[in-house]
């Protein structure tokens, strides 16, 4: 029988990188997707080197809303079907909603929201006819805590809301597609090292906060792996993160709302 094929979005760097790297340890072929040709083509190399698996690299600008159709006709051009989507691919949008463009507000969207429903649109109905099937989408922590303005600066004033959009279509696709074998899962992971705050600009405030915040993109793929094949709805990562959105869901709103506070100065570094 060929080896399963998973489709990661975002594999050139940080977490996306660290579920191909799972995906090959576990005898998946990957097909890896983001705009640095140069990246996907040396982790391709890494991987099969490693593990002896195939590999597809597929260069895509997901903010471009004909993306995820030209990603699934590059897979089907190759042969292959996907049996598990990674929706991972992101990055911040940082200034004030109000103070940037409509335009570029729309790229955050079709990135972060409108790309992880087509792709799923177009490859969900094809597991669910195969009776097997494995979807992620990479949500965060942000989305399950109260709002503080240190979370959006750099990440955009949207993104905790999108990635709560994440949480909840994950949720309803996994039920609608509950009896046709595909898992649905959304991982919320808190601050996790990668390029991500390079690319927006928050690592300089990030060094103010403590150790044990910050995960480790290799763990969070880990985790994330783990929750689809159990089934699991939602997975945040790590003790601490498990923790803090545990806190937020049982405490009073305006209480939870103050930790959030106290937990702002840390981040501001005051
Ligand atoms: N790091 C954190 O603290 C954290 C916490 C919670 C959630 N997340 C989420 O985790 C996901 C992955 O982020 P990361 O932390 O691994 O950051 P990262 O290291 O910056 O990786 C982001 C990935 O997305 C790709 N990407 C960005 N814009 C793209 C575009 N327009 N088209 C195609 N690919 C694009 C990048 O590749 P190219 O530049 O090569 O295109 C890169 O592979 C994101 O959805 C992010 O919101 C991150």
């Amino acid at each position: 029988m060929a080896r399963r094929l998973a489709l990661i979005t975002g594999a050139s760097s940080g977490i996306g990188a660290a579920f191909a790297r799972e995906y090959a340890s576990r005898g998946w072929d990957v097909a890896l997707v983001a705009r640095r040709e140069d990246k996907l083509t040396a982790l391709a190399g890494e991987v099969e080197a490693k593990h002896g698996v195939s590999t597809l690299v597929i260069t895509a600008d997901l903010a471009d809303p004909g993306a995820p159709q030209t990603i699934v006709d590059a897979v089907a051009k190759a042969g292959r079907q996907i049996d598990a989507l990674v929706n991972n691919a992101g990055a911040g949008q940082p200034g004030h909603f109000c103070d940037t463009s409509w335009d570029d507000q729309a790229r955050f969207l079709e990135l972060m929201v409108t790309s992880y429903l087509k792709l799923m649109h177009l490859t969900a109905p094809g597991m669910a006819e195969r009776g097997f099937g494995r979807i992620i989408n990479i949500s965060s922590v942000s989305a399950l805590v109260p709002t503080a303005k240190a979370h959006t600066r750099y990440s955009g004033t949207m993104y905790p809301g999108i990635k709560a959009l994440l949480i909840k279509a994950s949720e309803a696709l996994g039920a609608e597609l509950k009896d046709k074998g595909v898992h649905v899962t959304a991982v919320a992971p808190g601050y996790t090292w990668s390029e991500f705050h390079d690319v927006n600009g928050a690592r300089e405030t990030l060094s103010n906060v403590p150790g044990y915040w910050m995960l480790k993109a290799e763990d969070v793929a880990a985790s994330g792996y783990d929750a689809v094949e159990r089934g699991v709805p939602l997975r945040v990562p790590g003790a601490f993160y498990k923790f803090m959105t545990g806190l937020a869901r049982i405490l009073p709103d305006p209480l939870a709302r103050a930790v959030m506070a106290r937990q702002e100065k840390t981040i501001e570094g005051k």
